[in-house]
């Protein structure tokens, strides 16, 4: 049985915890209101589902969903995601939560920053594309003509492969787009952004991205 700890159980969290209960996992819910907050999240989901404190989501996963604003990302408990795959949903709003001058200069990307503060562990840019609800309910089966593709990108080939297996678990097609440097490119505001796609119209909005969009 795998486990998903999931920080962040919003609007993605809990779609994602949703579709991952609906494809055979277990899953650990967090926010960052505590635990007794969750439960009519958790009595939704049924079973599969328990609420933590963000530690003891992150300490139970066998890898990590990080679905919470960017300005928390200095909250993420680092100690228990060491050596953990983790899944960064985060998107940078600068209009909503004020500018970062290093995404802003390009030197960095939202997941780029919590790769950061999270040296010891492997961050992979997923499901930061596509709105919430989707995410659990507009998965299709291989080769369903509605079938979306959704990118990836992060540093770790082995950390990518797992994201890619969830995907594809989840109904969707995968799109690696390169290292996290590379992760602007499917930022708010650039045509792949919550666009409906086919793998090979991904690749194109992908390729067409221009910085500062
Ligand atoms: N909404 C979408 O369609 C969508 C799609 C793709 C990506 N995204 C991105 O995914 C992230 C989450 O979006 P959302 O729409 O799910 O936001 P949301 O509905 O506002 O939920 C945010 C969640 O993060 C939790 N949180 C805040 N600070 C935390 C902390 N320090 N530790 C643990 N949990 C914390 C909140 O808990 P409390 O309520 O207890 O504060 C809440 O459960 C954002 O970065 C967003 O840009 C959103």
């Amino acid at each position: 049985m795998t486990t998903i700890g999931i920080l962040g159980s919003g609007h993605v969290g809990s779609n994602l915890a949703q579709a991952a209960i609906a494809h055979g996992y277990d899953v650990v819910l967090s926010n960052s209101q505590g635990p007794e907050t969750l439960a009519g999240l958790v009595g939704d989901l049924g079973p599969r589902a328990r609420a933590a404190t963000p530690a003891e989501a992150a300490a139970a996963g066998d890898f990590a969903i990080v679905a919470i604003p960017l300005t928390a990302i200095d909250q993420v408990p680092v100690e228990p995601l060491a050596g953990k795959v983790v899944i960064a949903t985060i998107n940078y709003f600068p209009q909503r939560y004020g500018h970062v001058p290093e995404i802003d200069s390009g030197a960095t990307t939202a997941p780029g920053l919590l790769q950061a503060h999270l040296p010891a562990s492997r961050v992979v840019r997923a499901f930061s594309m596509i709105n919430a609800a989707e995410m659990s309910g507009d998965g299709h089966p291989a080769g369903d003509p509605k079938r979306r593709a959704l990118a990836l990108a992060g540093d770790d080939p082995a950390a990518k492969q797992l994201v890619a297996s969830l995907y594809d678990e989840f109904g969707f097609d995968a799109v690696d787009i390169g290292g996290l440097d590379e992760s602007w490119r499917i930022e708010a505001g650039q045509p792949a952004f919550v666009t409906r796609q086919d793998v090979a119209e991904l690749k194109a909005n992908v390729a067409r991205a221009r910085r500062g969009a």
